[in-house]
Order: C-alpha cells, then sequence, then structure tokens
C-alpha cells in the first residue's frame, strides 16, 4: 500500500452548506482521477485563526474563504499577493509545506476570465463600463477592469460614500455616479456589469430603467441564482450579448484547484452542470 498523502482542501465559511464550491471541485477531482478531496468547513470567525494553523498538520494543502472571512483572513495569513492586497479580501488560501499560509484573491481573475470565454469579442480597453455596486465583489471586478485596461469605469452605488471611497483607492479612471441617475449613463456602457445583490433569488429586484441600453454593449450579472436574471433577459431582448455569473465563480475557483492538486481543469458545460447539480 502507499503511504502517499491524499491531499484535502476544502472551502471555509459560515455559512457554507449552500456553497458550490464541493461540487465544482468535487467533479474536477472525479474527472482527473486525482486522489484528493473538497469538503465544506463551517467555521466560526473567532476560531479561523485556530483553525486555519490546524488544518495544514491534517493534509490540507489550500483553501477557498468565503463569507464571512474573506477580510478578516488578510490579517492572518502570512503572506499575500498583490491582487488581494488591492482588492482588501482574499478567497483562495495555499498552505505551504512549512504551515505558511499564502492569501490570493482570484475573483477578479474569474470575472475576467468569464467574460473572455463567453464574449471573445470583448475588449476590456474598448469604452466605459457601467458598475452597479460598491461592495467586495465589485472590488475584485473593478481592480481586474483598470488592470485590463478600461479607460473608465462608471460606478453607481446605493450608498454613494462606499462609491466615492472607491475613486479615493482606485484613482480618476472611477466616475461615481448618483445611484438614482445611473439609468441615464447606461447608454455609455461597452461593457454593463451589476455586482450588486438585486435580482437574487429571495432579494429585491433590479429596478434601474435599462431602455437606454445599446446592442453592442456587452452585459454580466454577478448573480446566478437564477442564472438568467431580469437584466440578463432584458439585454438578450435588447440583442446584447449576455454573460452570467456562473462562469465566474467556476473561473475563480481554476487557480486554487491548480495550485492544490497540480491540474489545471478546464472549465466546460459539464463543470457547469456539476454546479447546478
Ligand atoms: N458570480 C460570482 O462568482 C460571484 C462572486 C462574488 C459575489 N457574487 C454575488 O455578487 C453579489 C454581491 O456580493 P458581495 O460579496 O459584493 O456583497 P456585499 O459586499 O454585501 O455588497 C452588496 C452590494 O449590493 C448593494 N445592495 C444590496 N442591497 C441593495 C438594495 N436594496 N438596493 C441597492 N443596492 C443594494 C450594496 O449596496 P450598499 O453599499 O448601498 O449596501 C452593495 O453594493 C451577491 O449576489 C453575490 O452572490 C457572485
Amino acid at each position: 500500500m502507499s503511504d502517499a498523502k491524499i491531499p484535502l482542501a476544502g472551502v471555509i465559511g459560515n455559512p457554507v452548506a449552500h456553497s458550490r464550491s464541493p461540487l465544482v471541485h468535487g467533479h474536477w477531482l472525479k474527472k482527473y482521477g486525482i486522489a484528493g478531496h473538497y469538503v465544506p468547513l463551517h467555521v466560526e470567525t473567532t476560531e479561523l485563526e485556530q483553525v486555519l494553523r490546524t488544518l495544514p498538520k491534517m493534509g490540507f494543502v489550500g483553501a477557498n474563504v468565503t463569507i464571512p472571512h474573506k477580510e478578516q483572513i488578510m490579517e492572518i495569513a502570512d503572506q499575500v499577493t498583490d491582487r488581494a492586497t488591492l482588492i482588501g479580501a482574499a478567497n483562495t488560501l495555499i498552505f505551504r509545506p512549512d504551515g505558511s499560509i499564502l492569501a490570493d484573491n482570484t475573483d477578479g481573475y474569474g470575472f475576467l476570465t468569464n467574460l473572455h470565454q463567453s464574449a471573445p469579442d470583448w475588449d476590456p480597453a474598448s469604452g466605459p463600463a457601467v458598475v452597479f455596486g460598491a461592495g467586495g465583489a465589485s472590488r475584485a471586478v473593478i481592480a481586474s477592469l483598470l488592470e485590463a485596461g478600461g479607460p473608465e469605469i462608471l460606478l453607481s452605488n446605493r450608498t454613494r460614500e462606499r462609491a466615492d471611497q472607491f475613486r479615493n483607492e482606485f484613482g480618476s479612471r472611477i466616475k461615481v455616479v448618483d445611484w438614482v441617475q445611473v439609468g441615464n449613463v447606461v447608454e455609455q456602457a461597452a461593457l454593463l456589469v451589476n455586482t450588486t445583490s438585486l435580482g437574487m433569488v429571495g432579494k429585491p429586484r433590479l429596478r434601474v430603467p435599462l431602455d437606454g441600453l445599446r446592442k453592442d454593449t456587452v452585459v454580466t450579472d454577478l448573480v446566478y441564482t437564477p442564472l438568467k436574471t431580469e437584466m440578463l433577459q432584458w439585454a438578450e431582448d435588447v440583442g446584447c450579448t449576455t454573460v452570467d455569473g456562473l462562469g465566474m465563480l467556476l473561473h475563480q475557483a481554476v487557480p486554487g484547484f491548480e495550485r492544490w492538486f497540480g491540474t489545471r481543469p478546464e472549465v466546460d458545460d459539464d463543470t457547469r452542470e456539476a454546479a447546478l447539480a
């Protein structure tokens, strides 16, 4: 019998039972015939550091981190990548052989890769992006769009101060638009992104008027329950290229899987089906 260690990984959150990550990683482990496991780990905020220091000793090679730990993890990690520092949050951890923890953020990578895969003609530098929302996910979206050469981001958030804060942090390519006015700038968008939770099952509807939407605008929604949100349906009816949020979830998982299990997984229709199971 081999005494090789079976690599373990998981997603740390609270709550975590709803997470689709175990379905996605489990699908890839099976598909690539890798002897490893990926499990949901329900962890209290007060116990996060203790758990993280213990996991490497138990055979864990890394983990994903989700709500509410994505910011707190930045204080605990021994090393933090530049992109996680820029975003101020981490979603992917690598446990090094000496037990030290490297924190990374792959949400922006997932967002951009999803767009490139589903809207191959979209060029980030081609024109302004209009972004709804200035929460945690928005930070990753904005950092990635700016890094990809986005010339201008028209950012709008219900709580204007949060958008103003982004403007202070990310610089003059961000233009803040009042939440009640944002319908008026939709027509300028080469890319339209919803990063709010509006439109998600159980949340209020997104009521921004989209009458000005042009059919050459690429439209994407981070909300993926439902897969086709009202905003995406509207955009589809206008004739826009639309990109749903499930792809971002799948692509953000790729770098972690590759680091932990040594194989770069493919995001394809089977992966989507596995995540929706
Ligand atoms: N597809 C993916 O891979 C992916 C990844 C991450 C997140 N997401 C989804 O993205 C959404 C946001 O996540 P998050 O982590 O950024 O959450 P968050 O940090 O809590 O931010 C929530 C955002 O929604 C806005 N919002 C909430 N209720 C609103 C309302 N009634 N009217 C107007 N704006 C409202 C908030 O505005 P205020 O600042 O005014 O509160 C804020 O901009 C969630 O649906 C999440 O599931 C998807």
